[in-house]
């Protein structure tokens, strides 16, 4: 049969406090601010999963990743599209081997000449709980989640793309840290993971969903937060030039564009003027380089005639 231990109550705490938290996500190269450590913070001592909604390329998906580096643990990701089920996201039944196993018995049924009885010594009913046993399971991301015995983080990231009924597959996981097969019972985690949910907000979430989670709206960064995510990540960039990149994403941030740059996108701006040897934006530069930043012609178009007139950021 499986494993269904109950959980040994609440795994011990990861954490002491808040700046600890953001102190650890510092040294993996992570940028939080008060908020977003207090969330993880919180996650951990209250066993709750997070909910990180937010614009595209504002550290959703890496917050996830950091927090499994700096407590060392196994980042088990399942990626949500349209389509997903229960098969790849839970589990499925290895249908080749389950039926290369039944042939087997018949082979050797056949063989004992009409002693059916003896067979390969197993009844159909000994076959049944054969193959429908550990051994012919396929573990999908949410139950090796729940089965590790190893500290892990889950990531099912960008959960806003799956419908609403593969959504429902996911409450009784993260409510109860449990998920139910019905040929072998209810698999009860080892230990509470922290989990992770991110969405880009494509399609409100159910209030189900929701409300066993803590939510965590990651916007931009401030000004100064997003210089030191530039520092932090670029190396070789000098303090002025960071500035000049930050105070500039943060104009066009303003503009109403189609689409405003991320924060992974002021990091590509970022090793491109530094590839360049570009040390000062001056217009002319900042101009020929939109095409990092920028992803529409006609955000280009408006974001150029911005900087044309306010040259000096
Ligand atoms: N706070 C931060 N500290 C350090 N780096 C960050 C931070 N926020 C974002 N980044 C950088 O931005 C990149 C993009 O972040 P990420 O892929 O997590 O965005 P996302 O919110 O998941 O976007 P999407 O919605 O498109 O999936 C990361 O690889 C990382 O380099
Ligand atoms: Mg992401």
């Amino acid at each position: 049969m499986t494993d269904t231990k109950p959980i040994a109550g609440q795994t011990e705490a990861r954490f002491t406090d808040i700046p600890s938290v953001r102190d650890a996500l510092q040294s993996v190269d992570y940028l939080a601010d008060e908020g977003i450590a207090g969330i993880v913070y919180l996650a951990d001592r209250l066993g709750k999963p997070v909910l990180i909604e937010g614009p595209a390329g504002t550290g959703k998906t890496e917050l996830a990743k950091s927090v499994a580096r700096m407590t060392g643990a196994r980042l088990i990701r399942l990626q949500c599209y349209e389509g997903l089920d229960e098969s790849k996201a839970l589990y499925e039944w290895n249908y080749k081997k389950q039926l290369l196993r039944i042939q087997a018995h018949r082979v050797v049924e056949s063989e004992a000449d009409g002693a059916a009885a003896a067979g390969d010594g197993a009844t159909w009913q000994g076959i049944e709980e054969d193959i429908f046993s550990d051994d012919f399971l396929l573990t999908r991301p949410l139950l090796e989640a729940i089965r590790a015995t190893d500290p892990v983080v889950l990531l099912i990231d960008e959960v806003d793309r799956v419908e609403v009924e593969t959504e429902a597959l996911l409450l009784e996981l993260l409510s109860e840290y449990q998920v139910s097969i019905p040929e072998l019972g209810t698999v009860v985690a080892n230990q509470i993971p922290l989990v992770f949910l991110t969405s880009n907000n494509t399609r409100e979430l159910s209030e189900a969903l929701k409300r066993r989670c803590l939510y965590l709206h990651l916007d931009y960064p401030d000004l100064e937060r997003e210089k030191q995510i530039v520092l932090t990540r670029i190396p070789d960039i000098g303090d002025h030039l960071a500035d000049q990149i930050v105070r500039i994403v943060r104009s066009l941030r303003a503009l109403e564009l189609k689409k405003h740059p991320s924060v992974s996108e002021t990091l590509d701006w970022a090793r491109t003027l530094v590839l360049l040897g570009i040390e000062n934006i001056g217009a002319e530069e900042a101009t020929s380089t939109l095409h990092i930043l920028l992803k529409y012609q006609s955000d280009i178009t408006k974001a150029a005639k911005e900087l044309s007139v306010a040259p000096n950021h």
